[in-house]
């Protein structure tokens, strides 16, 4: 029963971080294509920006490799876990898909407010490795420890290139109330999400590997029971 348990665990922490990571890599590709097109001469912070997209895709295709291992496919969590789509939810009313990449570069207020939500959802992932890398259960698993540590080590130069874009353009960095958002985001994935998931029957599998559907643009399996998770 333990051993159920402790599987069911790292099955689904595993496939809300193969979640998390896909969305990371992809949601970054389009604002790097708008910064690209609205700065193109700030190398700097492109190549910080292009470091920060080619570390998601490594995390990804570790967990991918962690499944693969494991031969099963991730449980097919949607974007009710990610915490980037919450929080953009939240602060800009709209999915990150529909989210115009160029029309928020465009405009600083726009740019500003991006740069905290992705600084805070860095430092938020930072903070939660660090707590997930002194989990017993997470201790049992040599190569998820090597992973976590390879993320614990990337983390702080994701969040650095946009709080150095609010330093140098003279924005303010991420205030009390946007903390506040972020710590609710992350309590509800914790406490309720996570739970109500943990204990879902129907939860299924992922018939295909989110990249994968990426490049077949393929549905996904999902079970009924999450799209009201
Ligand atoms: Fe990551
Ligand atoms: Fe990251």
């Amino acid at each position: 029963m333990r051993r159920l348990y402790g599987r069911r665990y790292l099955d689904l922490l595993g496939s809300i971080y193969i979640y998390n990571e896909h969305r990371g890599y992809t949601a970054i590709d389009r604002v790097l294509h708008a910064v690209r097109a609205r700065w193109p001469d700030d190398h700097m912070l492109i190549a910080r920006i292009e470091k920060h997209r080619a570390d998601e895709r490594k995390h990804y295709l570790m967990f991918r490799r962690w499944f693969e291992r494991r031969g099963i496919m991730p449980l097919a969590v949607d974007r009710t876990c990610g915490h980037i789509d919450r929080f953009v939810r939240i602060m800009f009313g709209s999915t990150i898909d529909e989210l115009d990449p160029l029309e928020i570069v465009a405009r600083d207020d726009l740019f500003e407010r991006m740069c905290r939500v992705i600084a805070l959802t860095e430092k938020r992932g930072h903070r939660q490795v660090e707590i997930l890398l002194r989990h017993p259960r997470v201790r049992a698993d040599a190569t998820l420890m090597k992973i976590f540590r390879i993320i614990e080590q990337d983390e702080p130069s994701h969040w650095a290139p946009y709080e150095d874009w609010l330093a140098t353009h003279g924005r303010r960095q991420a205030s009390w109330w946007e903390r506040a958002i972020d710590r609710f985001i992350h309590g509800e994935l914790l406490f309720l999400k996570l739970p109500i998931l943990f204990l879902a029957p129907r939860l299924s599998r992922r018939i295909v590997w989110p990249d994968e559907e990426e490049q077949a643009e393929q549905p996904t399996a999902c079970s009924p029971s999450m799209a009201n998770a």
